[in-house]
């Protein structure tokens, strides 16, 4: 198992296929596009589906390679997965016989880490990769690790695999975190819905996609309650039921369209985003100077339209700003890149620092591609000084939502660009090229052969 060769989107076997979208930039946006649901939700909803025999129906689920690849370990693991609309994914995990998540799956996405508490909590076992096999140390799953120990688990790592146990239930228990970590929330209370007796967590991360997570849970008769904004507190039950639920928002996918529109120029209504989720990024925009309004959204009484109105090139710059990530309710790290490309309009130097991850600073040095001016002056800081005329340009995309960014960069840019990797950007983005085209932009993706 150790020899494995780990499954990388770089690496295709029996292809030789890059995908690469092409750009004709300098065109303002214009008109309206509709959010998707949210990745990072629709991930841990689809993990919690696994906790009961009956069916859970999600909606709104977003049209995703992260989506189908998490369904298709599911799949592999027994659970009946079907389609019955779009947007829809009904999922029942009544006959799930295979406890076992393999490399392949855990190192093609990290979410796939998710199966643990929920297939520890109903089965009492389960044997999974270490995402990423026996490469530990960039994003470690010690602290999801260490929850489950907590919980009453057995678990032992061998050979890249983390062999987890449980000799009866579960047992409720105090986690304590030594730093705030999404997954590591939601892979907890994953396992503490179905435990003896109550798990308080703290600190608790406060994204909602986390409280998403908890909405769910509880139609299914589990008991959580966020008991402060950094606390979350379950009351184990024996088993749970099946529930139907929608997707919230995807506020990285809003945030991002909100930069273009920053970034490219132009007007544009960004539909069905849920605003109180996106308190930082709003903070930013306004710092800049971006003008932005909240309006109803003509479809949906429940979201609300963003309108972002971005200065045409040429049109004045915006103001020189600090981006500083931060866990939630600061701005989310996967906001960054857009977020640090709004600040390439501005007049002057701005800074970025990225608190949360050590690598995420990469994407600035394909930025350059495109005529910005920035220095990375350590793996967390980097200097943009604008403003910047973008000119086209060519890059290869090292990940997902520096893929995005990069995008947005080449459709900034008057004259016609190619950025290369397009499947990364696929992952999180749904459409990504119909929603630009449908905002004006000449943008089309293309399957190639390499070499
Ligand atoms: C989730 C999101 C990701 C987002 C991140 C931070 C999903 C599928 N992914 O990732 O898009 O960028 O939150 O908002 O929801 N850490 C440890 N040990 C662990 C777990 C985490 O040391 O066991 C560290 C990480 O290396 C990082 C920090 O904790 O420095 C926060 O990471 P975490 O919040 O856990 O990120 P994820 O949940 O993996």
């Amino acid at each position: 198992m150790t020899d494995a060769k780990p499954f990388s989107w770089e690496y295709r076997p029996g292809t030789t296929t890059r995908e690469t979208f092409h750009i004709t930039g300098g065109k303002p946006l214009a008109g309206s596009v509709r959010v998707s649901g949210a990745k990072n939700s629709a991930l841990k909803l689809m993990a919690a589906a696994t906790l009961t025999g009956e069916r859970v129906s999600l909606e709104n689920v977003p049209g995703l390679l992260d989506i189908d690849v998490l369904s298709e370990t599911l799949n592999d693991l027994g659970v009946q997965i079907s389609r019955p609309a779009p947007g829809r994914l009904d999922l029942h995990a009544a006959n799930v016989d295979w406890l076992f998540v393999p490399l392949e799956a855990a190192a093609k996405m990290r979410a796939s880490f998710m199966l643990l508490g929920p297939l520890l909590a109903r089965f009492g076992q389960v044997i999974i990769s270490n995402p990423g096999g026996d490469r530990i140390g960039r994003r470690p799953v010690n602290l999801h690790v260490d929850a489950m120990r907590a919980l009453g688990a057995e678990i032992d790592y061998r050979d890249g695999y983390y062999f987890a146990k449980s000799p009866g239930r579960l047992i409720g228990a105090r986690i304590t975190f030594p730093q705030v970590t999404v997954m590591g929330t939601e892979n907890a209370m994953l396992a503490a819905v179905l435990a003896r007796g109550t798990t308080i967590i703290q600190p608790a991360a406060q994204e909602p996609e986390v409280d998403d997570l908890i909405a769910l849970l509880n139609k299914m008769g589990a008991q959580v309650a966020r008991t402060a904004p950094d606390v979350i507190e379950v009351q184990g039950v024996a088993s749970l039921s099946g529930a139907t639920h929608q997707v919230i928002p995807d506020r990285i996918e809003a945030g991002t369209f909100a930069a273009a529109a920053a970034v490219i120029g132009g007007d544009v209504a960004i539909r069905g985003v849920e605003p109180t989720h996106m308190g930082a990024f709003l903070a930013l925009m306004t710092q800049l100077g971006v003008e932005h309004h909240i309006e109803p959204d003509p479809e949906d009484a429940t979201r609300k339209t963003l309108r972002v109105v971005g200065l045409a090139p040429g049109a004045g710059d915006y103001q020189p700003a600090e981006v500083r990530t931060a866990p939630y309710p600061g701005l989310p790290t996967d906001i960054q890149p857009p977020a640090g490309l709004m600040l390439t309009r501005a007049n002057g130097a701005s800074m970025i620092h990225e608190t949360i991850f050590e690598d995420r600073l990469e994407w600035l040095s394909g930025l350059r591609a495109f005529g910005a001016q920035v220095e990375v002056l350590d793996p967390r800081t980097a200097r943009v000084t604008g403003p910047t005329r973008f000119s086209p340009g060519e890059a290869e995309i090292p990940d997902l939502r520096a893929g995005a960014t990069l995008v947005l960069a080449a459709l900034a840019a008057p004259g016609s660009s190619q950025i290369h990797g397009a499947h990364h950007v696929r992952r999180g983005y749904a459409t990504i090229e119909e929603k630009f085209r449908g905002l004006g932009a000449d943008m089309t993706h293309v399957s190639e052969e390499a070499g």
